[in-house]
Protein backbone atom coordinates (compact mmCIF):
# COMPACT_ATOMS: atom_id res chain seq x y z
CA UNK A 1 0.00 0.00 0.00
CA UNK A 2 0.96 3.75 -0.88
CA UNK A 3 2.35 5.75 1.95
CA UNK A 4 0.25 8.62 2.17
CA UNK A 5 2.23 11.99 3.12
CA UNK A 6 -0.27 14.88 4.34
CA UNK A 7 1.06 18.36 4.83
CA UNK A 8 -1.42 20.01 7.77
CA UNK A 9 -0.33 23.90 6.86
CA UNK A 10 -2.19 25.44 9.62
CA UNK A 11 -2.66 29.67 9.43
CA UNK A 12 0.27 30.10 7.05
CA UNK A 13 0.69 31.01 3.90
CA UNK A 14 -0.70 33.52 1.27
CA UNK A 15 -2.44 32.70 -1.94
CA UNK A 16 0.88 33.48 -3.82
CA UNK A 17 2.90 31.40 -1.07
CA UNK A 18 0.42 28.27 -1.61
CA UNK A 19 0.99 28.59 -5.59
CA UNK A 20 4.22 28.80 -5.51
CA UNK A 21 4.66 25.27 -3.47
CA UNK A 22 1.94 23.62 -5.82
CA UNK A 23 3.63 24.13 -8.63
CA UNK A 24 6.84 23.39 -7.17
CA UNK A 25 5.23 20.12 -6.13
CA UNK A 26 3.86 19.78 -9.33
CA UNK A 27 6.94 19.73 -11.60
CA UNK A 28 8.65 17.73 -9.33
CA UNK A 29 5.87 14.97 -9.30
CA UNK A 30 5.95 14.81 -12.85
CA UNK A 31 9.77 14.62 -13.62
CA UNK A 32 12.26 13.42 -11.46
CA UNK A 33 10.03 12.37 -8.57
CA UNK A 34 7.83 10.69 -10.71
CA UNK A 35 8.96 7.39 -10.13
CA UNK A 36 7.73 8.52 -6.20
CA UNK A 37 3.58 8.01 -7.32
CA UNK A 38 3.61 4.54 -7.39
CA UNK A 39 4.88 4.90 -3.57
CA UNK A 40 3.61 7.54 -2.05
CA UNK A 41 0.02 10.02 -2.01
CA UNK A 42 0.02 13.63 -1.02
CA UNK A 43 -2.47 15.39 0.79
CA UNK A 44 -2.07 19.31 1.49
CA UNK A 45 -4.68 20.84 3.90
CA UNK A 46 -4.31 24.55 3.51
CA UNK A 47 -6.39 27.62 5.20
CA UNK A 48 -10.25 28.20 3.43
CA UNK A 49 -9.20 31.32 1.47
CA UNK A 50 -6.40 29.14 -1.15
CA UNK A 51 -8.23 26.23 -1.54
CA UNK A 52 -10.40 26.93 -4.50
CA UNK A 53 -6.50 27.88 -5.52
CA UNK A 54 -4.52 24.76 -5.03
CA UNK A 55 -7.66 22.77 -5.90
CA UNK A 56 -7.19 23.93 -9.51
CA UNK A 57 -3.65 23.99 -9.28
CA UNK A 58 -3.99 20.42 -8.99
CA UNK A 59 -6.62 19.66 -11.36
CA UNK A 60 -4.83 16.72 -13.65
CA UNK A 61 -2.19 15.76 -10.91
CA UNK A 62 -2.03 13.60 -8.51
CA UNK A 63 -1.73 16.04 -5.66
CA UNK A 64 -4.95 16.07 -3.57
CA UNK A 65 -6.33 19.00 -1.24
CA UNK A 66 -8.28 18.63 1.80
CA UNK A 67 -9.84 21.30 4.19
CA UNK A 68 -8.82 21.83 7.78
CA UNK A 69 -12.17 21.76 8.71
CA UNK A 70 -16.01 20.45 7.99
CA UNK A 71 -19.17 21.52 9.69
CA UNK A 72 -21.66 19.27 10.17
CA UNK A 73 -24.64 21.03 8.93
CA UNK A 74 -24.99 21.18 5.01
CA UNK A 75 -25.65 24.72 5.37
CA UNK A 76 -27.61 27.10 7.13
CA UNK A 77 -26.87 29.55 9.79
CA UNK A 78 -23.64 28.17 11.09
CA UNK A 79 -21.26 31.79 10.58
CA UNK A 80 -17.52 30.80 10.38
CA UNK A 81 -18.24 27.34 9.27
CA UNK A 82 -17.34 25.62 5.87
CA UNK A 83 -19.74 23.20 4.29
CA UNK A 84 -18.68 19.94 2.12
CA UNK A 85 -20.45 21.31 -0.67
CA UNK A 86 -18.22 24.32 -0.27
CA UNK A 87 -14.95 22.24 0.04
CA UNK A 88 -15.59 20.14 -3.08
CA UNK A 89 -17.16 23.47 -5.07
CA UNK A 90 -13.26 24.47 -4.22
CA UNK A 91 -11.95 21.44 -6.11
CA UNK A 92 -11.16 19.66 -2.98
CA UNK A 93 -11.75 15.93 -1.83
CA UNK A 94 -11.43 16.09 1.66
CA UNK A 95 -11.23 17.07 5.45
CA UNK A 96 -9.27 16.68 8.15
CA UNK A 97 -11.87 16.62 11.44
CA UNK A 98 -10.79 17.01 15.43
CA UNK A 99 -7.27 18.09 15.11
CA UNK A 100 -6.28 18.90 18.65
CA UNK A 101 -6.25 22.62 17.90
CA UNK A 102 -9.33 22.07 17.20
CA UNK A 103 -10.27 20.19 20.09
CA UNK A 104 -7.45 22.43 22.59
CA UNK A 105 -8.79 25.88 21.59
CA UNK A 106 -12.35 25.63 19.29
CA UNK A 107 -14.20 23.43 21.62
CA UNK A 108 -14.05 20.37 19.45
CA UNK A 109 -15.62 17.37 21.04
CA UNK A 110 -16.12 13.96 20.14
CA UNK A 111 -19.51 14.39 20.19
CA UNK A 112 -19.21 17.23 17.41
CA UNK A 113 -16.44 15.58 15.34
CA UNK A 114 -18.31 12.68 14.85
CA UNK A 115 -21.14 14.62 13.18
CA UNK A 116 -18.70 16.64 10.97
CA UNK A 117 -17.35 13.18 10.44
CA UNK A 118 -20.95 11.94 9.42
CA UNK A 119 -21.64 15.00 7.06
CA UNK A 120 -18.42 14.59 5.85
CA UNK A 121 -18.96 10.81 5.17
CA UNK A 122 -22.62 11.48 3.49
CA UNK A 123 -21.34 14.06 1.05
CA UNK A 124 -18.25 11.87 -0.38
CA UNK A 125 -15.36 13.87 1.04
CA UNK A 126 -12.08 11.70 2.31
CA UNK A 127 -11.28 12.35 5.96
CA UNK A 128 -8.02 12.52 8.55
CA UNK A 129 -9.75 12.09 11.92
CA UNK A 130 -7.36 13.08 14.65
CA UNK A 131 -6.91 11.51 17.60
CA UNK A 132 -4.32 11.87 20.62
CA UNK A 133 -3.74 12.32 23.95
CA UNK A 134 -2.54 15.40 26.01
CA UNK A 135 0.34 15.65 28.60
CA UNK A 136 -1.53 15.22 31.34
CA UNK A 137 -3.36 12.56 29.56
CA UNK A 138 -0.06 10.65 28.84
CA UNK A 139 1.44 11.17 32.53
CA UNK A 140 -1.69 9.46 34.19
CA UNK A 141 -1.44 6.75 32.12
CA UNK A 142 -4.94 7.13 30.86
CA UNK A 143 -3.75 6.92 26.69
CA UNK A 144 -5.53 4.11 26.36
CA UNK A 145 -8.84 4.96 27.92
CA UNK A 146 -8.61 8.57 25.63
CA UNK A 147 -8.16 6.85 22.35
CA UNK A 148 -10.65 4.29 23.18
CA UNK A 149 -13.29 6.79 24.03
CA UNK A 150 -12.02 9.08 21.35
CA UNK A 151 -13.02 6.47 17.94
CA UNK A 152 -15.13 4.19 20.32
CA UNK A 153 -18.63 6.12 18.39
CA UNK A 154 -16.72 5.94 15.23
CA UNK A 155 -16.39 1.80 15.71
CA UNK A 156 -20.39 1.70 15.63
CA UNK A 157 -21.69 4.62 13.86
CA UNK A 158 -19.40 5.33 11.02
CA UNK A 159 -16.92 2.80 9.84
CA UNK A 160 -19.56 0.48 9.29
CA UNK A 161 -20.75 2.66 6.34
CA UNK A 162 -17.51 3.03 4.76
CA UNK A 163 -17.74 1.92 1.43
CA UNK A 164 -14.17 3.43 -0.76
CA UNK A 165 -11.03 1.85 0.47
CA UNK A 166 -8.68 4.18 2.05
CA UNK A 167 -11.36 7.05 2.00
CA UNK A 168 -11.24 7.42 6.00
CA UNK A 169 -7.59 8.00 7.57
CA UNK A 170 -6.74 7.84 11.35
CA UNK A 171 -4.37 9.92 12.51
CA UNK A 172 -2.64 9.98 16.22
CA UNK A 173 -1.29 12.53 17.16
CA UNK A 174 -0.35 12.95 20.38
CA UNK A 175 -0.77 16.47 21.62
CA UNK A 176 2.54 17.03 23.68
CA UNK A 177 4.72 16.06 20.44
CA UNK A 178 2.75 18.45 18.45
CA UNK A 179 5.11 21.64 17.34
CA UNK A 180 7.08 21.05 20.37
CA UNK A 181 9.67 19.32 18.78
CA UNK A 182 9.31 16.24 20.98
CA UNK A 183 8.36 13.01 18.92
CA UNK A 184 6.91 10.21 20.51
CA UNK A 185 9.29 7.12 20.77
CA UNK A 186 8.36 4.51 18.72
CA UNK A 187 7.33 2.24 21.29
CA UNK A 188 4.75 4.84 21.93
CA UNK A 189 3.57 5.06 18.56
CA UNK A 190 4.03 1.16 18.42
CA UNK A 191 1.53 1.02 21.00
CA UNK A 192 -0.74 3.39 20.01
CA UNK A 193 -1.10 2.44 16.39
CA UNK A 194 -1.56 -1.22 17.37
CA UNK A 195 -4.28 -0.45 20.37
CA UNK A 196 -6.06 1.80 17.41
CA UNK A 197 -6.27 -0.98 14.98
CA UNK A 198 -7.51 -3.54 17.32
CA UNK A 199 -10.15 -1.42 18.44
CA UNK A 200 -11.74 -0.39 14.83
CA UNK A 201 -10.18 -3.57 12.40
CA UNK A 202 -13.26 -5.46 13.20
CA UNK A 203 -15.66 -1.97 12.55
CA UNK A 204 -14.78 -1.98 8.65
CA UNK A 205 -14.44 -4.33 5.57
CA UNK A 206 -12.27 -1.49 4.54
CA UNK A 207 -8.36 -1.17 4.76
CA UNK A 208 -8.27 2.43 7.30
CA UNK A 209 -4.66 4.06 6.87
CA UNK A 210 -3.22 4.87 9.87
CA UNK A 211 -1.05 8.07 10.21
CA UNK A 212 1.51 9.30 12.69
CA UNK A 213 1.58 13.13 13.34
CA UNK A 214 4.17 15.13 15.98
CA UNK A 215 7.05 16.60 15.22
CA UNK A 216 7.55 14.54 12.06
CA UNK A 217 10.43 15.85 9.73
CA UNK A 218 12.31 14.50 7.51
CA UNK A 219 15.09 13.20 9.29
CA UNK A 220 13.20 11.06 11.64
CA UNK A 221 10.56 10.27 9.15
CA UNK A 222 12.47 6.99 8.32
CA UNK A 223 12.41 5.34 11.25
CA UNK A 224 8.56 5.97 11.65
CA UNK A 225 7.53 5.35 8.71
CA UNK A 226 8.61 2.16 8.93
CA UNK A 227 7.07 1.06 12.16
CA UNK A 228 4.03 -1.64 12.61
CA UNK A 229 0.48 0.03 11.10
CA UNK A 230 1.85 3.00 10.61
CA UNK A 231 0.53 4.00 6.92
CA UNK A 232 1.82 7.22 6.77
CA UNK A 233 2.19 11.21 8.63
CA UNK A 234 0.29 14.25 9.28
CA UNK A 235 3.19 16.41 9.11
CA UNK A 236 2.73 20.42 10.26
CA UNK A 237 5.83 22.88 10.67
CA UNK A 238 7.79 20.67 8.56
CA UNK A 239 5.34 20.34 5.17
CA UNK A 240 5.83 24.52 5.23
CA UNK A 241 8.75 24.66 3.15
CA UNK A 242 8.74 22.54 -0.66
CA UNK A 243 12.08 21.41 -0.46
CA UNK A 244 10.91 19.87 2.71
CA UNK A 245 8.34 18.42 1.68
CA UNK A 246 9.64 17.03 -0.63
CA UNK A 247 12.26 15.52 1.22
CA UNK A 248 9.45 13.71 3.20
CA UNK A 249 8.24 12.01 0.10
CA UNK A 250 11.54 10.32 -0.95
CA UNK A 251 12.19 8.98 2.56
CA UNK A 252 8.08 7.69 2.69
CA UNK A 253 9.13 6.23 -0.66
CA UNK A 254 12.01 4.02 0.54
P1 LIG B 1 3.83 19.43 13.72
O1 LIG B 1 2.24 19.45 13.58
O2 LIG B 1 4.35 18.53 12.64
O3 LIG B 1 4.25 20.86 13.51
O4 LIG B 1 4.15 18.91 15.06
C1 LIG B 1 1.52 18.28 13.29
C2 LIG B 1 0.05 18.57 13.27
O5 LIG B 1 -0.42 19.41 14.06
O6 LIG B 1 -0.71 17.98 12.49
Amino acid sequence: MKKIIAANWKLHKTKNEAGAFVETLKSFLSTEGRHLLGKVDTIICPSPTLMDHCGTLVQQSPVRIFSQNVSYAESGAFTGEISPAQILDSKCQGTLIAHSERRQFFGETDESALKRALCALKNNLDIIYCVGENLQERQNNQTESVLKRQISRLCTELLPQLSKPGSFMIAYEPVWAIGTSLVATEEQIVHAHDLIHQSIKNASSQKIPLLYGGSVKPENLKNIIGLKNVDGALVGGASLKIEAYIELLKVAAL
